[in-house]
């Protein structure tokens, strides 16, 4: 394999592995094919191809049925880092594994040469169980990665994942869509590269709505002004969930005004979610789950 591993190690490896995940290739129920890509060979090895598979948001009980049987069967594991501790116990211990980060603030594997990874393990005729944290689709770079298998002409399979959202808010409590106060709910990113501006915050600040902003932990201070200022009332309830769906996940609750500073007192460090709009006073009644409440 040509390609560089500087930012991602294997964990173990063994070697001369063909056709792994038991599942024939065919129809799936009601007759629709279970394969997403090209069927097409490719050059260097037979049989290749990569299963885009949802981690959920950490808890491993999260885990499709579908995912939990391809991660049972698992010989060559691509991980990001946000995957959670109790679904990387569940890869088997001869799997080969290859860390590729995706960590905020630490170093990561370029994307360019995670989609080069992933295509150098295909030809070379793994089949490669490609794990990223939540839904593969959401904020998860999979699209790009599917981009990149397509132009290679490597077949692959797409296994969604509960996302961030949605298993966190259950988790802490929070129907994100409670009729008497929700008609809609908005997903963003807030990632510090996209800078605060780049939002289109007349959308996320609408009212009725609930919104959510992934990877907004560098930006809270600017993304719950930026709301405010686009028309959503400085005490509407907000609430930031660091580790959800884990034994260490922390709520932390306020209003747009203050949780910048309670976040701060709390230390909330990524992987966290920002969920605003007046959902968020229901976790009071509604939560369920014994992680730490702040607020
Ligand atoms: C790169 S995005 C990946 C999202 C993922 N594809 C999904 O569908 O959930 C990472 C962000 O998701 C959110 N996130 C993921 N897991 C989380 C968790 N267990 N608790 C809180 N936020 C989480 C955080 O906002 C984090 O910065």
């Amino acid at each position: 394999m040509s390609l560089s591993l500087s930012a991602c190690f294997e964990a173990s490896a063994v070697g001369g592995m063909d056709a792994l995940f038991k599942r024939a290739e065919g129809e799936g129920p009601g007759g629709v094919s279970l394969w997403a890509g090209t069927s097409a060979r490719t050059s260097r090895g037979e049989g290749g191809r990569v299963v885009l598979v949802g981690a959920g948001p950490g808890d491993p009980d999260l885990l499709t049925v579908r995912a939990a049987r391809l991660i049972a069967q698992a010989q060559v594991v691509v991980v990001d880092h946000l995957v959670g501790e109790g679904v990387l116990a569940l890869i088997p211990a001869q799997a080969r594994r290859y860390y590729v980060g995706k960590e905020s603030g630490h170093h990561t594997l370029p994307q360019e040469e995670i989609n080069r990874l992933l295509v150098d393990l295909a030809l070379d005729g793994h089949e490669v169980l490609r794990l990223k944290g939540g839904d593969p689709f959401v904020f998860g770079r999979g699209g790009e990665e599917l981009e990149a298998l397509i132009d290679a002409h490597i077949p692959f399979e797409v296994v969604p994942g509960i996302t961030a959202a949605c298993g966190v808010s259950a988790y802490a409590g929070i129907p994100l869509t409670h009729r008497d106060h929700a008609q809609s709910v908005m997903f963003a990113t807030g990632h510090r590269r996209a800078g605060a501006s780049e939002l289109d915050w007349v959308a996320l600040a609408r009212p009725r709505q609930t919104t959510v902003i992934y990877m907004g932990v560098g930006m809270l201070e600017a993304h719950c002004a930026a709301l405010i200022a686009h028309g959503r009332g400085a005490s509407t309830p907000a609430a930031l969930i660091e580790n959800g769906t884990t034994p260490r996940q922390r709520v932390v609750c306020g209003t747009l005004e203050i949780l910048p500073e309670r976040a701060r007192q709390a230390g909330v460090r990524p992987p966290a979610l920002l969920i605003v709009g007046e959902v968020v006073d229901l976790a009071e009644r509604m939560a369920w789950f014994t992680g730490a409440t702040v607020g």
